[in-house]
């Protein structure tokens, strides 16, 4: 294999399955168990031993930028990638040609969070050194991703959200090439979707003749696109998280894994875990129930949480039912007054979407 390792990791893209989220602000900061989940790769990529990495920006570059800052916090070096336009995966490998060179790189989609990190298997495209390497996880749902099918240890075909799959074998977000990918990217044509796929670029290296190997996955993977699955990402992680307790409680009681990060302040409350409870939030009266992840600045009064991701600064106060399943976006305020005439009042933005019972 050439040389130097480098990582990719892409964090540009239009977000649009989590819209309202999404217009105003990048969905790889959303946090996961109070950690944005694009730290999560910038740590897997970290600890496979890789220091040079490369993170593709699109609009919401500023913020990205504002959040990773060089990388030294985190123990990489970074070089940010303005991307023109959210134009496909392959485009953004397109984008980073220069920072690559001809150097093998781990390209490492921003939303996505492996439970294992991803350690063995780069150590694997060491030794094995292949033209690419693909890794794969069973599905029960293939027609959503993209789908391998595999000759032994080689893969043969890869479609992109096949209406009639081949193969249970869905891609998982992280990849990793040889530079003959710069060349495959820059042979295809761009998908009825108008985007330059990056199965369409494997493809291409197979029909070439190139070595693809695939890798089965075992531990759990999430793409956390939608809400739900950002909501199971958020379980998943807090189900392993190591208890701590650096804030304040005044007559309150937490119960199982929790975290209780520095200045948070719990009075006459209960916390059920797994969850965590931010850097300076403030629980008054309130239950706080299993897989919530509070985050800074929250300040939840007379209310009851469960199961639930809340961004910074969420103030919730005086709700009659529990929130749960939900996700709010940073600074929303939910609360209840008494004032005549009984109603609902909102000031919501485009796409947001309220449940009521
Ligand atoms: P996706 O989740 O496939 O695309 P998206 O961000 O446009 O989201 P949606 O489908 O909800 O509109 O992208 C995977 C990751 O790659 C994500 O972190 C965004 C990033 N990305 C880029 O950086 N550049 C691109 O051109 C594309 C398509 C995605």
């Amino acid at each position: 294999m050439a040389g130097n390792l480098k990582g990719l990791v892409l964090s540009g893209g239009a977000g649009t399955r989590l819209r309202p989220i999404t217009h105003t602000s990048a969905k790889q900061l959303v946090p996961v168990a109070n950690k944005p989940v694009l730290f999560y790769g910038l740590e897997a990529l970290r600890d496979a031993g890789i220091r040079e990495v490369g993170i593709i920006i699109g609009d919401t570059g500023d913020e990205i930028r504002a959040a990773v800052g060089d990388g030294s916090a985190l123990g990489i070096e970074v070089t940010f990638i303005p991307q023109s336009a959210p134009l496909g995966l392959a485009h953004a490998v397109l984008t980073a040609e220069e920072f690559l060179g001809d150097d093998d790189f781990v390209m490492y989609l921003g939303d996505n969070l492996l439970r294992d990190g991803i350690t063995p298997l780069v150590d694997r495209f060491r030794e094995s050194d292949p033209d690419a390497m693909i890794l794969l996880q069973q599905v029960p749902n293939p027609e959503s991703y993209g789908v391998a099918v595999l000759d032994g240890d080689r893969v043969v075909i890869l479609e992109e959200k096949p209406a009639e799959p081949k193969s249970d074998l869905a891609l998982v977000g992280v990849y990793m090439f040889t530079s003959a990918i710069l060349d495959a990217a820059k042979a295809i044509e761009p998908s009825p979707r108008g985007e330059l796929e990056i199965t369409d670029a494997i493809q291409y290296l197979i029909d070439q003749g190139k070595r693809v190997e695939p890798h089965v996955v075992t531990g759990w993977w999430k793409d956390t696109g939608k809400v739900e699955d950002m909501l199971e990402a958020n379980r998943l992680i807090l189900d392993v998280i190591e208890p701590s307790m650096e804030g304040e409680l005044v007559n309150s009681n937490i119960e199982g894994r929790v975290v209780i990060q520095k200045g948070a302040r719990l009075v006459n409350s209960h916390v059920r875990g797994p969850a965590v409870i931010g850097q300076d939030a403030i629980i008054e009266d309130s239950y706080v129930g299993p897989y919530s992840s509070i985050s800074t600045g929250c300040v939840v009064r007379r209310a009851e949480i469960e199961h639930s991701i809340l961004l910074e600064r969420v103030h919730i106060e005086d709700l009659d039912a529990r929130v749960e399943s939900s996700l709010i976006g940073r600074d929303v305020t939910i609360s209840r007054t008494d004032a005549k005439p009984r109603a609902y009042r909102f000031v919501l933005g485009d796409s947001s979407v309220i449940g009521l019972t």
